[in-house]
């Protein structure tokens, strides 16, 4: 079989620090020299049951405590029914999952979707790192994408697949779907905001996927970032005491903390490096 009849690819993603998205737009090049049409979604910026299913869909996520993130499953799903629409998928991990590829397969092939391919691909670690290695971690993003470059092109020639795995990884993909495994966790990665450094920007706000950080609120303010991801604000001098809160829902993707233009947001417990692979533009845009 072969997947040249694949004319327009909705890609749905969601990355917490980039990498997942640096495979995502690695793919689509090599799509779209294909000429194939990518259209590229942010999931948790996407109502899953209005996705178009006349369009190939492609998945990319971060593996996220051997599964992936809540918001990860609540889309998939949400996601319709379908007519044999060609779905396939794509996770950045540090280096083992066990619990994502099988379980969404589960999820997706008795909606009527027909799964055409699964890949995980390492990418540098981006959890709490202790140290960081900028020349192992490049390396590691230059082989992951060579990955992903031969992964989308097997897509469009149809030698991908997506298996079935069986038990063990609806095993493994129970705890990134159990509500007391996130809650243990939140505890685990307490997040706190240093209010010294806080400029008080509001960005932290802006990119967290589940609304779990708010800033007191405050009329015409309005995030600007540069053509580089500098904060620029509309914000006037502080009036109030303006700093972020956490609602108590953090799925802790690491990007509020990877972004923080003055690294004011940090694990309460250990110290911790910063690891972010993109401009913050991208995630917002
Ligand atoms: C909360 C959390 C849990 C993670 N769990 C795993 C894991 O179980 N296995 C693994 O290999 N990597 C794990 N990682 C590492 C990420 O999957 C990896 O760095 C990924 O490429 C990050 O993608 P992103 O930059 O698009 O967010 C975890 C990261 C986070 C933030
Ligand atoms: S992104 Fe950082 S500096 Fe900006 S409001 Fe949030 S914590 Fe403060
Ligand atoms: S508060 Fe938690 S979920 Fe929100 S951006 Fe920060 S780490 Fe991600």
């Amino acid at each position: 079989m072969n997947n040249h009849s694949i004319k327009t690819i909705d890609f749905y993603f969601f990355s917490g620090t980039g990498n997942t998205l640096l495979v995502v737009k690695k793919m689509k090049e090599v799509f779209e020299n294909n000429r194939i049409v990518v259209n590229l979604f942010h999931l948790e910026k996407t109502d899953p049951r209005k996705i178009d299913t006349n369009h190939t869909i492609g998945l990319a996520v971060p593996v996220a405590e051997q599964g992936t993130f809540p918001l990860v499953w609540d889309f998939v799903k949400n996601m319709p029914q379908a007519n044999e629409t060609a779905v396939f998928m794509v996770d950045t991990m540090l280096a083992f999952s066990g619990g994502i590829v099988g379980p969404i397969r589960k999820i997706l092939k008795p909606k009527g979707y027909k799964p055409i391919g699964a890949k995980e691909i390492c990418m540098p670690n981006n959890l709490f790192p202790r140290k960081i290695d900028e020349e192992k971690n490049k390396e590691k993003v230059r082989k992951g994408l060579i990955r992903a470059e031969k992964y989308a092109e097997d897509i469009i020639s149809g030698r991908s697949r997506w298996r079935r795995i069986p038990i063990l990884s609806d095993f493994m993909g129970y705890f990134s779907k159990a509500d007391w495994a996130w809650k243990s966790l939140r505890k685990h990665y307490k997040l706190a905001v240093d209010e010294s450094k806080c400029i008080q920007c509001g960005l932290c706000e802006s990119l967290c996927p589940v609304g779990n950080i708010t800033m007191n609120d405050y009329p015409n303010y309005r995030i600007i970032l540069s053509r580089s991801g500098q904060v620029i604000s509309n914000m006037p001098r502080r009036l109030t005491h303006y700093y972020p809160e956490f609602q108590g829902k953090c799925t802790i993707c690491m990007r509020c903390l990877s972004f923080c233009p003055k690294k004011a947001i940090a694990r309460i417990k250990t110290k911790h490096e910063i690891y972010r692979a993109v401009n913050v533009k991208e995630l917002i845009d």
